[in-house]
């Protein structure tokens, strides 16, 4: 198949990663400047949600929209998907009527099937494993802020979950070394770990992972699809809550980021997340305009 796919940040060169931060960028600038930019007209973007969302689907068919482009919404709950067709039949019928599809699912394998089937550009909305997408908006604020992120230090306080695995493929990908500080039994997985051993630490104790990092980053303790586990986790991750005592273990300047929803007085104390430091609300407009370049790039 002659189409590029963005399942994982490994998926594009480094290059390719910080040209559309750039991009991302200059297409900010665009839209605050009021100028018109429809790049995708009649171009269709199908959105398989299986999981719920308010950023991604919000920032994915804004994006369209303003491209000059459509979204289309789709649930299991009103699709044959939810009736057991197979994910590579409606990745086969989807791909003959879509330009490009967007797919928020469970198992990560299950949108490598469905990619393998498709005949146009997939885009992992967020599986199990990964979270690209919101790496992009991640970076993009990252550069906004500070410029450059090689050989800067990254925290990651919490679950080695779908975000984790991202931040560790953004470790390699943008040049920062990322300090992990997971509870036991919590780590992320082994082999992506120990694919970018060069950029990724792996730590136990929160404050040691914060000291002197440059960007502190948390996530939910339990995530979709493991609901009926919060209680446990919240006993196990006690200990992990980024609050003002982690944030001046880190550099004074250091910036906070949470890819939301949050839950404060757990993963994050209120001071925090809505403190100086934080920029949780530029990252959280950032899906937005990093999405749009993302978007051109695989269509263009
Ligand atoms: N961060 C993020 O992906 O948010 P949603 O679940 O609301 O899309
Ligand atoms: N780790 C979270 C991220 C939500 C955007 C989850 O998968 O639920």
């Amino acid at each position: 198949m002659d189409h590029q796919n963005f399942l994982t940040l490994l998926d594009f060169s480094p290059d390719a990663l910080h040209g559309l931060v750039r991009r991302a960028i200059e297409l900010k600038a665009m839209r605050k400047a009021g100028t018109l930019h429809e790049t995708l007209k009649n171009k269709i973007l199908a959105m398989v949600f299986e999981k719920s969302s308010t950023r991604t689907r919000m920032s994915f068919e804004a994006g369209m929209a303003q491209l000059g482009g459509t979204a289309i919404f789709l649930s299991p709950r009103d699709t044959q998907l939810g009736r057991g067709e197979p994910i590579e039949d409606s990745a086969r019928v989807l791909s003959r009527m879509a330009d490009i599809i967007m797919i928020r699912t469970f198992e990560h394998e299950k949108i490598e099937r469905f990619a393998a089937h498709s005949e146009v550009p997939v885009i992992n909305a967020l599986t199990d494993l990964y979270h690209p997408c919101q790496l992009l908006a991640d970076m993009q604020t990252w550069f906004e802020h500070r410029g450059d992120i090689r050989g800067k230090t990254v925290a990651w306080i919490g679950d080695g979950n779908n975000m984790c695995h991202s931040y560790i493929n953004a470790a390699r990908q943008y040049g920062f070394t990322l300090n992990i500080a997971c509870p036991e039994g919590y780590e992320p997985d082994e082999s992506i770990l120990r694919a970018a051993a060069a950029s990724a630490v792996m730590l136990r104790d929160p404050a040691e992972a914060a000291r002197a990092a440059d960007l502190v980053v948390t996530d939910v303790w339990a995530s979709m699809g493991q609901e009926e586990e919060q209680a446990h986790r919240e006993k196990a991750f006690a200990r992990y809550q980024v609050d003002a005592g982690i944030m001046d273990t880190a550099a004074a300047d250091a910036l906070f980021m949470h890819c939301l929803p949050a839950h404060r007085g757990e993963e994050v104390s209120a001071d925090v997340i809505d403190g100086p430091q934080s920029v949780v609300w530029d990252e959280a407009e950032n899906r937005l305009h990093a999405q749009k370049a993302l978007l051109e790039y695989l269509l263009q």
